[in-house]
């Protein structure tokens, strides 16, 4: 007896539903390439710029008002610029993040991840992605975020470098925080800018 109509076209049908969910898949990870399509054109333009204004403003301040300046500018200025930079429509969220951070800049878990993600492309193609965007539910709510690296240089050394190029200014605060050294080797991967946009605010 050949068997009954619907066993026989369950493979077809489980066939259908995997490629189905592959496509339109709601679960945290990695975007499409449907949706990085629509997160980087809104997010990279503006990461960009506030990008070039931090290092503007470092490197000005550096220039007029040495260490105590540049670390006014890193830690109070920086963050100041990311927060007005993200509050044009649509909405964006931006962060700095880093593993061995000088400031309150541990990666959540999704930041971890893609910390991993760019450190592993480091690793296998000796050079970094320029972004990388994932999807992931927040508080019910589906949001993407698109990741640029930020990578360590001579004038970072003074801050972030490891213990023998470091500020007195900067040992001062890593003693007073209880905090290590961040040891970053200049060309090193410091850290992120994460920028967070919810899926609502895409066309
Ligand atoms: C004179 C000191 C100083 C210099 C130079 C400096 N930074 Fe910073 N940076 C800081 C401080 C202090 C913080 C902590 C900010 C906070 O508390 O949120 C910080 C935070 C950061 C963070 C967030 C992660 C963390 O460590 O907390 C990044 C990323 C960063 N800096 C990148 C850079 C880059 C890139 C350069 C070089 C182009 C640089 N900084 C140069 C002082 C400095």
């Amino acid at each position: 007896m050949s068997p009954p109509f619907s066993t026989s076209f369950k493979p077809i049908l489980a066939a259908v539903a995997l490629l189905y969910c592959s496509c339109t898949s709601t679960v945290p990870g990695p975007a499409t390439r449907k949706e990085q399509g629509q997160v980087l054109p809104l997010c990279l333009p503006r990461a960009h710029a506030v990008q070039q204004e931090v290092r503007g403003l470092l490197m000005g301040a550096l220039e007029s008002g040495g260490t105590a300046a540049a670390f006014q500018a890193c830690s109070r200025q920086a963050p100041a610029l990311l927060l007005e930079a993200g509050k044009a429509e649509p909405r964006l969220d931006m962060r700095r993040v880093s593993r061995r951070p000088l400031g309150a800049n541990q990666p959540d878990v999704w930041e971890a991840l893609a910390l991993d993600h760019f450190e592993q492309q480091l690793a296998l193609d000796r050079a970094l992605p320029q972004a990388w965007v994932q999807r992931l539910e927040a508080d019910g709510q589906r949001r993407f975020r698109c990741y640029l690296p930020i990578t360590m240089g001579s004038p970072c050394l003074p801050c972030h470098g490891g213990a023998e190029s470091l500020a007195d200014t900067v040992k001062a605060l890593l003693v007073a925080a209880n905090v290590e050294a961040p040891a970053y080797a200049q060309g090193e991967l410091l850290g992120l800018l994460r920028v967070e946009i919810a899926a609502g605010d895409l066309p």
